[in-house]
C-alpha cells in the first residue's frame, strides 16, 4: 500500500491525512476482494524500515492501526474474516500488541476470509527470526537437521499455515518488492501500478487480476503443451 504521502502532498495536505485515506482504500479493498471470491489478501502496512520516520508519523501510523482494529473489529468477526498480523511483536507499543492479540484471538475460528496485516514487518527480520526459532529447536533436539527441508522451514514463518502469494501488487509506481514477503513470493506474480494507494479501489484489483489471469505461470517448468 504504497503512495499515501504523495497522495497528500500533491495536496498541499499533511502526510497523515494521506495515511488516513489509505486506511478507507483498505477497507474498500478488503470488500472488494471478499466480493471477487478471493479467500486471502496480505497488506503490507508498516514495515520494520518504517521505524526511520519521523516519531510523529511512526505515531500517526500506530494510531491508524488501533482505529482500523477498534471500529471494523466487529463487522470484520461477524463477515466471517480472520485476522492474523505478520511481523515482530517486538518494539510495537503494549496497546498495539493487545490489540494486535485481541484481532487474532477473536477471529481465530473464522474461515470465510483471510486478512493478514504484516505491521512491525520485513521479510528479512521473519526468515532470521525462523532461523532463530529453529536453531534453538535443534539445539534442544527436537529437530533432526537432516529432516529439514522448505516445507518444514517454513512452518517457522509468520505464514505457516498461510498459502503463498499467487499475485502480490505494489501501488504509486514503484517497482521493488522492499522486503515483502521474500520467501512467500518466489513465484508470485508481481504487479506495480501505478496509482498511489489512497485512490486504489475495487476496480484496480479487479485489473490486476485480470492482468494476473492473462499470464502463463511455470514455477520453473515448462509451458503446458510445449513437447
Ligand atoms: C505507504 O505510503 C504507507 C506506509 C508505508 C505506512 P507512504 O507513506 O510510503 O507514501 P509515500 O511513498 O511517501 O508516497
Ligand atoms: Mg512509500
Amino acid at each position: 500500500m504504497d503512495g499515501n504521502g504523495r497522495w497528500a502532498s500533491a495536496r498541499g495536505l499533511p502526510r497523515a491525512v494521506g495515511h488516513e485515506r489509505g486506511v478507507e482504500a483498505l477497507r474498500k479493498t478488503v470488500e472488494a476482494a471478499q466480493e471477487l471470491g478471493l479467500s486471502y489478501l496480505t497488506v503490507f502496512s508498516f514495515s520494520t524500515e518504517n521505524w526511520h520516520r519521523p516519531v510523529s508519523e511512526v505515531n500517526a501510523l500506530f494510531g491508524l492501526l488501533k482505529a482500523y482494529v477498534k471500529r471494523d473489529l466487529g463487522q470484520l468477526a461477524r463477515e466471517g474474516v480472520r485476522i492474523r498480523v505478520l511481523g515482530t511483536r517486538d518494539g510495537l507499543p503494549k496497546d498495539v500488541q493487545a490489540l494486535v492479540d485481541q484481532a487474532e484471538e477473536r477471529t481465530k475460528d473464522n474461515t470465510k476470509f483471510n486478512l493478514c496485516i504484516a505491521f512491525n514487518y520485513g521479510g528479512r527480520e521473519e526468515i532470521m527470526r525462523a532461523a532463530r526459532q529453529l536453531a534453538i529447536a535443534i539445539k534442544i533436539g527436537s529437530v533432526d537437521p537432516s529432516t529439514l527441508d522448505e516445507d518444514v522451514f517454513a512452518t517457522y514463518l509468520d505464514t505457516a499455515g498461510i498459502p503463498d502469494p499467487d499475485l502480490v501488487i505494489r501501488t504509486s509506481g514503484e517497482s521493488r518488492l522492499s522486503n515483502f514477503l521474500i520467501w512467500q513470493s518466489a513465484y508470485s506474480e508481481l504487479i506495480f501500478m501505478d496509482v498511489l494507494w489512497p485512490d486504489f479501489r475495487g476496480e484496480h484489483l479487479q485489473q490486476a487480476i485480470e492482468e494476473f489471469q492473462g499470464r502463463e505461470r511455470r514455477f520453473g517448468g515448462l509451458a503446458t503443451g510445449s513437447a
